[in-house]
């Protein structure tokens, strides 16, 4: 029997080793309609939540910003819109989706407030304790190891600084959570197949939600990683949540 370590890509088990490999090309396949699909399956929920979250956030000038995961930099625009003397770092595996966010930054006249870096969350290519804020919005269900990317965020936040994750979550109504299973299975792998030509990434993208822990369960993760004053609060009657920690 081998003893290779597993872990879950969707509702598949495969090699540890190999899962950052299928979740890059997931994200490199989609990365040019990542943001119009966004819209689309979330109905243009995904905005509330994010506006939610910069709302718990609070940001404030002169701050430093990590979006980790950050993608195509929506929440990294939020944040620097909310708070014009700040800057962040966008840094996420897939170089195709920082393409697409460094465009959009132009285009939105943010560019120098922002650098766009090609990075694993679970090993972060910065010093300890350089940021004020870190950020992972949709982005921590897809990491292999997520008490490594944890410490890792507690490694790059200065003492006094904050956590804050935006993630998918279990709805805690069982009716509510079938009526959104069979949207989700049915509704979501189907418009991916129509708007992007790709239905496996986006059934990747449902089953990943189903496998994430719930609402408890990860914040005794975050507190594990260090983090002091963890809470969270459901967005969406749990659909998705938003989880706070401070680095002490
Ligand atoms: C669903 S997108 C979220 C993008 C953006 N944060 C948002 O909220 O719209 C997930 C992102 O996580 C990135 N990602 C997945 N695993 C990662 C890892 N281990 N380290 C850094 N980024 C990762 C993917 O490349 C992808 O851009």
């Amino acid at each position: 029997m081998s003893d290779e370590k597993t872990t879950h890509f969707g509702f598949q088990d495969v090699p540890e080793a190999e899962k950052a490999g299928m979740v890059h090309g997931v994200f490199s396949r989609v990365a040019s309609k990542y943001d119009v699909m966004n819209d689309l399956m979330s109905m243009g929920i995904h905005r509330v939540w994010k506006d939610a979250m910069m709302d718990w956030l609070a940001p404030r000038s002169g701050q430093r910003l990590l979006d980790v995961a950050g993608g195509t930099g929506d929440v990294a625009f939020r944040f620097l819109k909310r708070a014009p003397g700040a800057s962040a770092v966008v840094c996420d595996l897939t170089e195709p989706m920082l393409i697409e966010g460094r465009k959009r930054a132009e285009a939105e006249k943010m560019a120098d407030r922002l650098d766009w870096v090609v990075g694993d969350a679970m090993a972060l290519p910065f010093p300890d304790a350089s940021f004020d804020t870190y950020t992972i919005s949709f982005g921590i269900r897809n990491v292999t190891r997520i008490a490594d990317a944890l410490a890792e965020a507690y490694r790059v936040l200065r003492p006094g600084g904050r956590l804050m994750v935006l993630e998918f979550s279990q709805i805690p109504n069982d009716l509510m959570q079938k009526v959104y299973d069979l949207y989700s299975f049915n509704i979501i792998p189907a418009m991916g197949q129509f708007v992007t030509g790709d239905r496996g990434s986006y059934q990747y993208l449902v089953e990943s939600i189903r496998k994430f822990p719930d609402q408890d369960s990860f914040a005794a993760m975050i507190r594990d990683a260090g983090f002091g004053q963890v809470k969270y609060r459901n967005l969406t009657m749990g659909v998705a949540a938003l989880h706070s920690g401070w680095k002490l």
